[in-house]
């Protein structure tokens, strides 16, 4: 095992979780997504390593290989989980960059833990970087590691990306520590976003706060030049497009309709249980399709995929019990023996299921209050080869910038959202195939590879 490496990629999680397998026996599986996919060639390309967190509070783990890529584990403790990560990441940061949807918590004790932890970051990172060696930070969680990271290494190339939106200049200025955070980001070469919109906010700011001066998108800092870039991340389309061709996926895929009763019309949302996604927005939307009587008992069923996340925090708490209400309500209304309209499961699922759910869908609701980007959007259009399928998609997701054929939606306007899903339902063949074929010719070219390798050219040639 190597001691130092000249690529690293700095991210709050490590791309790997702990499986226990049927002997008992602890063992690391690579954890599935994005990120990691685009990631790993380029990690094994150039024997790259990955800091990040193992998923355990309070333990130790030394760092080891795994899949060909270098792995080395930053500690969090239980009270660090729960106020840098739970806390300042998950309770301040999050529902301030997502246009406040929740209310942020400000709170000098979390903040304290936020600064400890990226320290500890920075200078793990430190410990592993090679002379000269290209340094990838990622995400929210990380935004102070570029600034205290150039201090102790300045000879690194050090990139950022935040997956998550950039706020505006107004919502920004409530962060009681926007100085400091913003000077965090300023440690990088190249920050890069989701939208243009989130790179243009971050140089407004940077003038705004700090009084900088700017050409374009660049600013200027000590005599360092400071790009600030979208680059919007996407989806193994081949991957994907692949996975949904086996036969095991398509007899899947007929399978899950089967279990359902045949509707004429199934709807799927699938994410994480969050109160950034407009989970409650949609039902309320289907709930008052069949109320109305615009969509008949047994003609549709609205499947709706949400994982566990972030359960220990509060928002989070108060969100889960609000849909379960909700769901139980609309069932109780609406349901015959036999047949409930609303299909919900809090669980996770793998790739494959996650695949044959998409192939047997024909209106894929994806109804975010703000999202950075929103990658099931891109999984479902990569999984529908057969260009049968409607995307209803937010105004407020990043991919509404690249998908522009879905049938949009501002998922505050309910009765704008019940025509949505009711043109999706009706749509004909011919018009659903030619809205298909050129979203999936947008997401087969901007896939993740390029995003990735696009970032890195930014960032090693600028
Ligand atoms: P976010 O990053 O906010 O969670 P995205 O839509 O960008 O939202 O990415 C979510 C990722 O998590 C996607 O790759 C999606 O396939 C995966 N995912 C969402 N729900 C589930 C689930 N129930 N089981 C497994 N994977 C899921
Ligand atoms: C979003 C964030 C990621 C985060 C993921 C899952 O995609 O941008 O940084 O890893 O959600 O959230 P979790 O809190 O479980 O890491």
């Amino acid at each position: 095992m190597k001691a130092r490496s000249s690529f690293l990629i700095v991210a709050n999680r490590l791309p790997v979780d702990r499986v226990v397998g049927a002997d008992g026996a602890a063992a690391w599986r690579r954890s599935p997504g994005g990120l990691v996919t685009a990631i790993a060639p380029v990690m094994q390309r150039r024997e790259g390593a990955w800091l990040g967190w193992h998923g355990a509070p309070g333990e130790e783990v030394k760092p080891f290989d795994h899949d060909g890529m270098h792995l080395v584990p930053v500690p969090l403790s239980a009270a660090e989980v729960e106020l840098y990560y739970e806390g300042f990441s998950n309770a301040t940061i999050w529902p301030l960059y997502h246009d406040v949807v929740a209310t942020p918590i400000y709170s000098r004790v979390l903040w304290d833990a936020y600064r400890a932890v990226n320290d500890r970051f920075a200078r793990a990172a430190a410990e592993v970087a090679d002379e000269n060696a290209v340094v990838w930070i990622q995400d929210y969680q990380l935004q102070l590691v570029p600034a205290m990271l150039r201090k102790l290494r300045p000879d690194l190339r050090i990139g950022f990306f935040l997956h998550i939106p950039f706020p505006p200049v107004e919502l920004f200025w409530q962060l009681p520590w926007r100085r400091e955070i913003v000077e965090g980001l300023l440690g990088a070469d190249l920050v890069g976003f989701q939208r243009p919109g989130g790179a243009a906010n971050f140089v407004r700011l940077c003038r705004r706060l700090l009084g900088l001066q700017h050409h374009r998108n660049e600013v200027e800092l000590d005599g360092r030049r400071i790009r600030a870039e979208a680059f919007p991340i996407s989806v193994d389309f081949s991957e994907l497009d692949t996975l949904v061709r086996e036969p095991s996926i398509v007899a899947r895929a007929k399978e899950i309709r089967s279990e359902l009763g045949e509707p004429e019309h199934m709807l799927l949302g699938v994410d994480r249980l969050d109160y950034t996604k407009g989970i409650g927005q949609r039902l309320k939307a289907f709930s008052e399709l069949l109320a109305d009587g615009a969509v008949k008992p047994g003609e549709a069923v609205f499947v709706q995929i949400a994982t566990p996340s972030r359960e220990r925090v509060e928002e989070y708490r108060r969100l889960r019990n609000s849909i379960e209400l909700q769901v139980g309500r609309i069932n109780g209304e609406h349901s015959q023996l036999g047949h409930q309209p609303v299909q919900y499961l809090h669980q996770s699922y793998n790739r494959r299921e996650l695949a044959a759910l998409y192939f047997a869908a024909d209106v894929m609701v994806v109804t975010p209050l703000r999202d950075g980007m929103n990658l099931v959007a891109k999984e479902y259009i990569a999984c529908r080869h057969d260009l049968r399928g409607s995307l209803v998609l937010s105004e407020f997701a990043g991919a509404a910038d690249e998908l522009k054929q879905a049938f949009s939606v501002n998922p505050y306007d309910v009765e704008g959202m019940k025509r949505a899903m009711l043109t999706a339902m009706r749509a004909t063949p011919h018009e659903l195939s030619r809205r298909m074929r050129s979203m999936r010719r947008r997401v087969a070219t901007y896939n993740v590879d390029r995003w990735a390798g696009e970032f890195l050219a930014a960032l090693e040639g600028g």
